[in-house]
């Protein structure tokens, strides 16, 4: 048993953080890391990033809380900035991302009910999704693993196979809401979805008069190589939310939409004691700005293009890697059996990268990763799988 006070739900890693700068980690004893997961897409901008610091720090002197009862400048211009730059028309600020995914749950039944004036509820997801650990959200995610020893679980969440239009549409009935997937599994083992499924998903929510929600916790703020995922896509969703990379990694949530959405969250519909306090609005703002003053999604998407073509060249051949996938800087190498075990002699050769699944390497590297950076890591990586795929033929 461990003589820690926590809860042990996390299986950590055996590495202690005590300092991060760019895209460099450092443990307690001095070691340094390329840090390849940014905290699982969390600080896009790399380790405390001067700017978004600098705001901080201003805002740290000014006030660090007030009510949501009054109104707060740095929420309406942190929310202007993603209104500015985005399809949605109203922001609503959180904390996370089960949050964030809660509100848009909550705002799909709402509109329904209270604008439309009909009584749809059900939210249809998709099998290997993720969108939280709230028991909607986990009752949302396709996935059992993360509904065990919680039963009863809410009403309302029908799932689907991805790429299987047939099922979806065969799943739609009078009590549809929405229809909410990711447009990069990512938990699920880092999956894009196709443009035409999209396309034709926007097509049958028009026709059944459902909203489109995409869960874009882990793919917005660049990760992908746009703002926001759905900007690859020629479709746009009535519902999309955010959290990870919005606060270069402070706590922050938030749930975007349309303006046909905002007669359905009117006050007392929603709300929430953190969200959106003035500290972590000066961090989004700063952060939101500091991506657009660098670049930052387009060079993303120039450094994902670099690092898939590094990654299939130095991995071609390999026996124990299927495939390289993902979008923008949210990559995932398939291999052909569990990969815990290349994942460990990474972190000890002192790359951080993350699984997505059991049989897949994840990598997130922040969006101003360097070209060096990307060599170093691949070469890693490349030694690693191929001193294992060596290891495995000699033991057979
Ligand atoms: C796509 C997606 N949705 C929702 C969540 C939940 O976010 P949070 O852990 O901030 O509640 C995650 C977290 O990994 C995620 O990747």
């Amino acid at each position: 048993m461990s003589d820690s006070a926590l809860f042990q739900t996390y299986a950590r890693f055996p590495i202690t953080l005590v300092k991060g700068k760019g895209s460099r980690l450092w443990d307690d004893q001095g070691k340094e890391y390329l840090d390849f997961m940014s905290g699982l897409a969390v600080t896009n901008l790399g380790h405390v990033p001067d700017a978004v610091k600098e705001a901080l720090i201003d805002q740290l002197d000014r006030l660090w809380h007030m009510s949501n009862l009054f109104s707060n400048p740095n929420q309406e211009k942190a929310a202007r900035l993603l209104v500015d730059n985005s399809c949605a028309d109203a922001v609503f600020f959180c904390n996370s991302g089960a949050e964030a995914n809660e509100a848009a749950i909550k705002i799909a039944r709402r509109y329904h009910q209270k604008v439309k004036g009909n009584d749809r509820y059900e939210i249809i997801t998709l099998f290997q999704s993720f969108h939280g650990r709230t028991l909607a959200t986990l009752t949302a995610t396709g996935q059992d693993k993360v509904k065990e020893g919680f039963l009863p679980l809410p009403e309302g969440f029908r799932h689907v196979p991805l790429h299987d239009i047939a099922a979806l549409e065969a799943a739609i009935n009078d009590k549809t809401a929405a229809i909410m997937l990711e447009l990069v599994q990512a938990e699920g083992g880092v999956i894009p979805v196709d443009r035409d499924y999209l396309r034709e998903v926007r097509a049958l929510c028009d026709r059944h008069g459902l909203l489109l929600i995409v869960d874009e916790v882990q793919t917005g703020m660049g990760r992908t190589g746009k703002l926001f995922a759905y900007q690859h896509y020629d479709v746009e969703p009535d519902v999309f939310t955010l959290a990870k990379g919005i606060g270069s990694g402070f706590p922050v949530g938030a749930m975007l939409a349309k303006e046909h959405l905002k007669p359905a969250f009117v006050a007392g519909a929603h709300a929430t004691t953190f969200g959106g306090t003035p500290i972590a609005m000066a961090v989004v703002a700063a952060t939101i700005e500091t991506m657009l003053k660098e670049k930052a999604v387009e060079r993303a998407a120039e450094a994902s293009e670099y690092l898939i073509g590094q990654l299939q060249e130095k991995l071609a051949g390999l026996p124990n890697v299927d495939q390289v996938r993902g979008k923008g800087l949210l990559i995932g190498i398939l291999c052909n059996g569990p990969a815990g075990e290349a994942i460990a002699e990474l972190h000890n050769r002192g790359l951080l990268v993350v699984p997505a699944g059991p049989n897949v390497i994840r990598l997130l590297p922040n969006l101003l990763v360097t070209h060096e950076e990307i060599d170093t890591a691949v070469g890693l990586i490349a030694s690693v799988l191929t001193e294992q795929a060596a290891a495995k033929s000699v033991s057979l």
